[in-house]
């Protein structure tokens, strides 16, 4: 889950700037702590900083620095606190090094190094490569070299950035289960520069990062390494080789630039830009996406597996896909399946959901399938070309654009509205329901300011309750996840209809209980657990619909949508449980779009 970048610039060109913009477009991924070093006069300089990156920033006003091949890294700390000694890039003698995932074997390899005498300054695992490709160099190994034999002595997930003095101007890369894009240059940049009088921001240049979204301002095109590749990259090449450094060839795309999303625009956060969004990002996920109903033939059994958000928009559709195509559905947590020897029946249509496409365990989970079964694998990711992306037999894009913020939001709707399109591909009526839901979204948004009154009461307490039944349930569950993830309160979701098993007990009348109660077929159930709560509690915000709150107690805050079809509900319920965590957590002042402790993108297990 850190980011990690190299780029190789232009002669006399410093890039030290081009760095920190790339961390910053990186920082969704990991904000514990940054760095940067550089190749300068022959030897490496670096500069670290706890914290977010503003913190290296202001490091780095009063530095001067020259030097045009360099790494960078925002860190989500897994080994060792986050503090400077900890802080990437590592470095041995003469190589830096910026890492990203976890070297499962690093106690053995760190106890080898120290007993030659390598001396470690920090907890990470990370600094167990920069020594080893230390050692390499002194056992007369080349740079190259020195990567495939670390490489090789490495268990775990792992993308690699390296630059060593003995290489000069050059970054070695490596991968394995960690993305890692490599970017290109235009071609014949050097004669292109010289004719532009010096400008080296004209041909972009050779470089590395997490992603290909983080490298499109600086570079025409991208390539994906592939598992065990070893880039080397100079000013006006790259060179990709395997696991043996035998030279292969990676397919180019050219890059796609998203630059609205990328901008805060009127907006104080873009989290609530991204809230704001999403009846254009629904929109043009329906519009590009018309699902051929024969996907499904011969389909006996769908699993559907993700983490967190998009687990919870899983969710949502085993109700969908079990009521309107009548497939029995699974819906798990990545990480718990594909340690538990899942059975994979012939006939079953996996389906990953990953925002990112990048999410470790999903990957896993997509990998184990694709490893241990015969099943047809389906991606539902809104970054194109990560890594779900290109490992899925079918893919559906939701087209939410960049989501900067890292609490899910759009690309969450976004989801919801393609799992849908999906499971009513064979509901001409249900489908024309569903291209209401932007309008109905927009209504919903209007709402803001009556919301922001509701998350008067919720910023005042340090827990809160989320019930709904069917489809509300996993919204429910949704509804706390952003509420916990932003404001830091302590906020669980439970089916309506369980609370008298147990979680009941948590209600006083302190406790704030956000109840969703549209009026469908389980109105009249949701209503008598909405009695049994407000026998114990007081503080109960109802999220209703017209004709639901006729029927509501006057004892309770209501907060009234559109009426809508109960298919699409879901869809349309979400969105006030997101304007309320961002009202709640703007109320008590937490970094709303950079939460503590998170990270966008979960690249580790
Ligand atoms: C949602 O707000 C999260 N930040 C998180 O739960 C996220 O949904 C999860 O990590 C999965 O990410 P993915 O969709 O990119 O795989």
């Amino acid at each position: 889950m850190c980011g990690i970048i190299g780029i190789v610039g232009h002669s006399n060109e410093n890039i030290q700037q081009k760095l920190l913009n790339g961390l910053e477009r990186l920082e969704y991924r990991g904000y514990d702590s940054s760095g940067i070093a550089l190749l300068q006069n022959n030897s490496i300089v670096r500069f670290r900083a706890v914290g977010k990156l503003s913190n290296l920033k202001k490091l780095l006003d009063t530095a001067i620095i020259d030097g045009h091949v360099g790494i960078g890294h925002t860190r989500w700390a897994t080994h060792g606190k986050p503090t400077e000694n900890n802080a990437h890039p590592m470095m041995s003698k003469d190589v830096a090094v910026v890492h990203n995932g976890i070297i499962e074997n690093h106690k053995e390899l760190r106890f080898s190094l120290e007993n030659d005498g390598y001396v470690f300054t920090s907890e990470t695992d990370t600094e167990v490569i920069a020594h080893f490709l230390q050692r390499e160099l002194v056992n007369g190994f080349s740079p190259l070299e020195s990567m495939r034999n670390c490489m090789n002595a490495m268990d775990g997930a792992f993308a690699i950035a390296a630059i060593f003095v003995p290489l000069g101007n050059k970054i070695i890369a490596a991968r394995r289960k960690s993305s890692l894009a490599v970017g290109f240059a235009e071609k014949n940049c050097t004669a292109r520069i010289e004719k532009a009088a010096g400008d080296a921001s004209i041909c972009g240049n050779m470089c590395v990062g997490s992603d290909a979204g983080t490298l499109s301002g600086m570079c025409h095109e991208v390539a994906y390494m592939e598992d065990d590749d070893i880039v080397e990259i100079s000013e006006d090449s790259v060179v990709f080789f395997d696991k043996n450094l035998h030279p292969v060839t990676r397919k180019k795309y050219k890059v796609h630039q998203d630059s609205d999303s990328a901008k805060k625009g009127e907006y104080s956060h873009f989290m609530l830009k991204e809230i704001m969004d999403q009846p254009t990002a629904i929109r043009k996920t329906l519009l590009h996406n018309k699902i051929d109903a024969s996907l499904f033939t011969d389909i006996e059994r769908i699993s559907i597996v993700a983490c967190g958000t998009s687990y919870y928009a899983g969710m949502v559709s085993k109700y969908w896909f079990e009521r309107f195509l009548k497939i029995p559905t699974s819906v798990e947590i990545a990480s718990e399946f594909r340690y538990r020897d899942p059975i994979l029946e012939d006939n079953t249509l996996f389906i990953s959901i990953s925002q990112s496409g990048e999410t470790l365990d999903t990957l896993a989970a997509l990998e184990y399938v694709r490893s241990n079964s015969n099943c047809k694998t389906v991606g539902i990711v809104n970054v194109k070309n990560s890594a779900t992306d290109r490992a899925s037999d079918v893919v559906f894009y939701s087209e939410a654009g960049i989501e900067m913020g890292v609490a899910s939001t759009k690309t969450y709707t976004a989801q919801l509205t393609l799992l849908a399109s999906l499971a009513l591909c064979k509901k001409e009526f249900l489908l024309q329901q569903l291209q209401n839901v932007p309008t109905f979204c927009e209504s919903v948004l209007t709402l803001s300011a009556q919301i922001k009154q509701l998350a008067e009461l919720i910023s005042r307490s340090s827990s809160a309750i989320y019930l709904g039944r069917g489809t509300m349930f996993p919204i429910a569950l949704e509804g706390a996840l952003k509420l916990k993830e932003i404001s830091y309160i302590h906020a669980e979701g439970f089916a309506a209809g369980e609370m008298k098993h147990g979680p009941i007990a948590l209600i006083d009348e302190h406790v704030p209980i956000v109840l969703l109660c549209p009026n469908n077929e389980l109105f009249e159930k949701t209503a008598s657990n909405l009695q049994e709560a407000l026998a114990r509690g007081k503080n109960i915000i109802v999220i209703t619909d017209v004709d639901g709150e006729k029927k509501m107690p006057n004892e309770v805050h209501k907060l009234v949508l559109p009426n809508v079809h109960s298919a699409i509900a879901p869809i349309v319920y979400a969105i006030p449980l997101q304007l309320l965590a961002y009202h709640t957590a703007t109320i008590i002042g937490t970094d709303v779009d950079r939460p503590r402790n998170l990270a966008k993108s979960v690249t580790v297990e």
